[in-house]
């Protein structure tokens, strides 16, 4: 047997740094940020005090889960709640405390890249709220929310997608996302989507950029995984996290940016790349809203607006939208 033959089929993530960094200029994607340790380092950046995304949407969540509530629950007597991107479901946890004492009939359906979130996540809800039915799916949105479309094509479906993860991505791709689950929803079914809002430029920059380091170690993940995974031989503390925010676009970008001139050897893709000085890695796009943007993405995807709300400072909105 010859020891040097390169399987023909990679994986998703080592076609992903193939591409990502032999292109000019180069790139990676930010859903490779979570493996075990960015989980953590996410539910960290949750935590901080910058970061009022998820401070502002519970906030919704705690102020409008009547109306929430009510909402999922019309015109139906049994609904399935599936979650795009579950994680932690602190959020949503007060809306299905909310669907129990209204003795609401439904059906969790929490979907995660990560097992490990699901796990942790079905676990809780078994200590804390035993009467909810959980059924965890792991995989990309897509594949598990077609999954789970065609499995309860008879009852109502409530579609969640918390946090402002449309943020991730940019708006042409955001329409194809938004028409694919458009596409897959029926006359009564609601699509429940957080948008992150346009505002002060510092406050966005701050919350991208903490002070203690937490989302520079988030950004600077996904070369430890190169590392650990694919033998890559980067070093983390020759890279900078740089963030910007432009208030036009609304869109803020984030940066791995070499500090000196380097090599780094990716063992499993038996790849060489240069960095030159000051050359960067672009990770992530962590777009902002305002609502002409949001109608203009809804009437592209064939998307009616059915409701909106705002958290009281006016910082983040949840849209609910149904088929047009
Ligand atoms: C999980 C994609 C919504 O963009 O705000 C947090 C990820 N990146 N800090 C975001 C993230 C840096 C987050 N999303």
């Amino acid at each position: 047997m010859q020891e040097n033959i390169k399987p023909l089929i990679r994986t998703a993530f080592e076609d992903e740094v193939l591409k990502g960094l032999t292109d000019y200029p180069k790139h990676l994607s930010s859903k490779y940020f979570y493996d075990e340790k960015g989980d953590q380092l996410f539910q960290d950046i949750m935590s901080m005090p910058e970061y009022y995304l998820t401070d502002a949407e519970y906030d919704i969540f705690a102020n409008h889960s009547e109306k929430i509530a009510a909402l999922f629950t019309a015109d139906s007597t049994q609904f399935n709640l599936i979650e795009l991107g579950a994680g932690d479901g602190k959020k949503t946890k007060i809306i299905l405390q909310k669907l129990l004492d209204k003795k609401a009939k439904f059906t969790y359906l929490p979907i995660d890249i990560s097992q490990n979130v699901l796990n942790q996540l079905s676990n809780s809800l078994h200590s804390e709220m035993p009467e909810v039915v959980v059924k965890p799916q792991q995989g990309t949105y897509f594949e598990a929310l077609e999954a789970i479309v065609s499995q309860h094509n008879q009852s109502k479906n409530v579609i969640l997608f918390l946090g402002s993860n449309i943020g991730n991505l940019l708006h042409p791709q955001a329409v194809i996302f938004l028409k694919q689950v458009q596409e897959l929803m029926s006359k009564d079914d609601l699509f429940f989507v957080g948008f992150d809002q346009k505002k002060n430029p510092q406050t966005i920059l701050d919350a991208y950029n903490d002070q203690t380091g937490i989302t520079a170690a988030f950004n600077k993940n996904i070369l430890v995984r190169i590392n650990s995974e694919l033998g890559g031989n980067f070093n983390i503390d020759k890279f900078l996290h740089w963030e910007v925010y432009d208030p036009e676009t609304g869109t803020a970008k984030s940066y791995l940016v070499a500090k000196e001139k380097q090599q780094v050897y990716i063992q499993k893709l038996d790849l060489n790349i240069t960095f030159e000085a000051w050359e960067t890695i672009h990770t992530e796009i962590s777009q902002k809203y305002d609502d002409k943007t949001i109608n203009w993405l809804a009437d592209k995807s064939g998307l009616i607006v059915q409701e909106q709300f705002s958290d009281s400072k006016n910082q983040y909105k949840n849209y609910v939208f149904k088929k047009a």
